[in-house]
């Protein structure tokens, strides 16, 4: 398929790129600034356009099959921006980028949307039920099949894999190769045609972790962290603590939707995935290896 990517030059658009391409899809980006000069990006059309202006997607959108919409401000930008500002990107910016998918006859909508949805009447999870309901909108009105993409915080590594990476799996962070996952999957279910004389259909997925734990099991947590961790990961604890894991907080328990079993999405990491790679590295390098590993992006 022909993808125009808006946002590409973000973090799950920089993603999304080498991997819609890697699969053999035509891409075509978009973003408000430049792209950065990489193998990622190299000789793909480019059309800059500032989405909350209502015009200048045209160009880039014309003979595209489907439309993976990212530009938003979200968690990171609270303090730094306005409701206005959440407002002119997340919603201005979702409609004029629907409607210009609409004239040039695109029917594939993936929207990134995100658990913040369930915040419904804060400045962010406001714009992303009404970014929802706006892809609903051009479903019902022009028969635009969409997947709605919610992850929950993509879990940045920084400089400390450890606690930026993996503590933050037990608590609301979700692995961004498991996001990119969600998304592709999401891009291969509408590449498939429609049933003849069906529907344009909508699907909700959550992109979050898939914990091989249960509530049952995290119920006095809050007592003994480091008894409620070797009872689900038996041999860790000396591991947690050596590596100043912190525990004092009880985990959430992610599960996969309906949405995921609609496309075919089943999220593979998690704190027991990352608890292995800890202990593998720690065994082969030792503490000064675990505490250089880093995240590319
Ligand atoms: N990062 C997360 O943890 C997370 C979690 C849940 C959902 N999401 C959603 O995923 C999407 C992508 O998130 P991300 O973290 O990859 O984004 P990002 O913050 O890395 O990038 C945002 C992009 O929007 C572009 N942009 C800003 N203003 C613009 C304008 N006026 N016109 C056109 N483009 C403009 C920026 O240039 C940038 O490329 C967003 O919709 C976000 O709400 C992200």
């Amino acid at each position: 398929m022909r993808i125009l990517i808006t946002g590409a030059g973000s973090n799950i658009g920089k993603g999304m790129t080498a991997r819609l391409r890697a699969a053999g899809h035509d891409i075509v980006t978009s973003d408000l600034n430049r792209l950065p000069d990489s193998e990622t990006f190299k000789n793909l059309p480019f059309v800059q356009c500032d989405l909350q202006a209502g015009f200048g997607l045209e160009r880039a959108v014309a003979g595209c099959d489907l439309l993976l919409h990212l530009p938003a401000w979200h968690g990171i930008h609270w303090g730094q921006k306005t409701e206005v500002d959440y407002w002119r990107l997340n919603i201005d910016g979702t409609f004029f980028a629907l409607q210009a998918a609409k004239e040039a006859g695109v029917k594939r909508v993936v929207f990134l949307s995100s658990t913040a949805w369930y915040g419904h009447y804060d400045k962010y999870g406001f714009t992303k039920r009404i970014g929802e309901e706006l892809c609903e909108y051009h479903r019902r009105n022009h028969g635009m099949r969409y997947v709605a993409v919610r992850p929950n915080d993509l879990t940045p590594w920084g400089n400390d894999w450890v606690n930026r990476y993996g503590s933050r799996l037990l608590y609301g962070g979700v692995d961004r190769e498991d996001v990119l996952d969600c998304i592709e999957r999401s891009v291969a279910y509408l590449e498939a045609p429609l049933a003849e004389g069906s529907e344009a259909e909508n699907v909700v997925v959550h992109a979050v972790r898939h914990d091989p734990y249960t509530e049952e099991q995290l119920a006095d947590w809050e007592n003994d962290p480091q008894a409620g961790l070797e009872r689900i990961y038996p041999g860790s604890s000396a591991l947690a603590q050596k590596y100043g894991i912190s525990l004092q907080r009880k985990p959430s328990v992610s599960r996969a939707d309906e949405g995921a079993g609609i496309i075919g999405f089943k999220a593979t990491r998690h704190f027991g995935v990352f608890l292995e790679e800890l202990r593998r590295i720690d065994a082969e390098g030792g503490e000064a290896t675990v505490r250089a590993v880093t995240c590319s992006y």
